[in-house]
């Protein structure tokens, strides 16, 4: 029998978990063992008294967890001593951030670990229950609007009081994939007045049946922005700069502008000018959700509120899904329960089938080497 091991996450800040109770229980119920570091779903509120029940054995640390596993469920990379600590060939399931964080990478390789990043599970209609980008960049869309909303000194709805109408806010969402999707109609559902702007000319009709209003560049570029695999393209310069004149004058009108927009492996595309910053009025916040690939924001910091010379402030909060650490941790789990089925064969057994589509496809090291194309020098 195959044995899962969870362990508490080590990075700063990561409040997430990659196992609840309830996944601990269907992976039981399918055919693994559990080993749980004791403690690691405390900052997701998941008690070890509730992993236990499930059926999980806890362990006192993280390398007591690691050392006997075949597989290892994390949400980032798993640190330098558990990479130490996993056997030869040990299967290593996270979101690993293959572009950005080389050395985990080199570490997983040198182990002979078979580590998948889950980023890169393909979004075809059988691997949808595996897709962390989605669940995670759903509560990321969010939890955005929730700390713009917190940050504004006025209201999101339009009020009618005995003292004066307050007005709604101007909400601005730009790049609406899963994340802006979801802001948009967090956005509305709190009642302000939104917009929302992408590359892709599918989202068009997607921002107009949650209520928002699309405004973009509509050129031939624009008609074929997307990929095959449902992706955005990295826009010419020239087509930035007319999109740019486009939103000026639109940013400037705007309460609150959030921005989502990723390219796969690329970093993220500046959307925001400083000068465009600057034409915002005093109170006005901007929320840059790219800002771990980089931030769309001209001026926005990692992990900091910036307040500019005109009175906006920039928020480049890290890890949004982290402050739902619930839900996240919740959709994460049921995303890796789903994956961890496709280590089995059809019997039940653990087999796990490296030429499956989607393992291929998530695989980036194995047999002593990185050997994702994608990442290979
Ligand atoms: P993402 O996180 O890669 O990017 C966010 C958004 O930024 C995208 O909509 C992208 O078009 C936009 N963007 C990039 N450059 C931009 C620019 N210069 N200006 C404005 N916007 C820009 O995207 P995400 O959320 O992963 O979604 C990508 C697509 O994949 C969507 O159509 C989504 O519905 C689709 N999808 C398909 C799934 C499936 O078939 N299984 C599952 C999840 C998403």
């Amino acid at each position: 029998m195959a044995l899962i091991a969870v362990t508490k996450e080590s990075r700063a800040g990561e409040t997430r978990v990659a196992a609840t109770p309830e996944t601990v229980k269907k992976l039981i119920a399918a055919g693994f063992a559990v080993t749980v570091e004791a403690g690691a779903g405390l900052a997701a509120s998941y008690q070890d008294g509730d992993y236990e029940a499930a059926g999980a054995s806890l362990a006192k640390t993280a390398k007591a967890a690691v050392e006997k596993a075949d597989i290892l469920f994390k949400v980032r990379a798993p640190a330098d001593a558990e990479i130490a600590a996993l056997k030869s060939g040990a299967i290593v399931v996270a979101m690993l951030n293959p572009y950005q964080e080389k050395a985990a990478l080199e570490a997983l390789a040198a182990k002979g670990a078979s580590a998948f990043a889950m980023e890169f599970v393909p979004r075809i209609t059988r691997a949808q229950v595996m897709d962390v980008l989605s669940s995670q960049a759903n509560l990321a869309g969010y939890r955005a609007v929730i700390e713009a909303a917190e940050a504004f000194g006025k209201a999101m709805p339009m009020m009618m009081t005995a003292a004066g109408t307050v007005a709604a806010a101007k909400v601005f969402i730009m790049g609406v994939g899963v994340a802006g999707l979801q802001a948009i109609a967090t956005a509305r559902r709190l009642g302000a007045v939104v917009t929302a702007t992408d590359v892709r000319p599918a989202t068009k009709e997607q921002v107009e049946s949650l209520g928002a209003k699309f405004l973009a560049v509509e050129d031939e570029e624009f008609k074929n922005a997307q990929t095959a695999g449902g992706y955005a393209k990295e826009m010419s310069v020239e087509y930035q700069a007319k999109q740019a004149a486009l939103v000026s004058s639109h940013i400037a009108k705007q309460d609150i502008v959030i921005t989502t927009a990723l390219i796969p492996g690329r970093p993220a595309p500046k959307l925001v000018s400083a000068e465009q910053v600057a034409s915002m009025r005093p109170g006005s916040i901007l929320v840059d959700l790219a800002i771990e690939q980089g931030g769309n924001v001209v001026g926005a910091k990692l992990g900091e509120v910036v307040v500019t010379a005109n009175g906006a402030k920039i928020l480049g909060v890290p890890n949004l899904p982290g402050r739902i650490a619930v839900d996240a941790s919740a959709l994460y789990a049921r995303n890796l329960f789903a994956f961890a089925g496709l280590f089995l064969n059809k019997e039940g057994a653990f087999a796990p089938d490296f030429e499956d589509e989607i393992l291929k496809a998530a695989l980036v090291t194995q047999g002593g080497a990185i050997v994702h194309p994608s990442l290979k020098a």
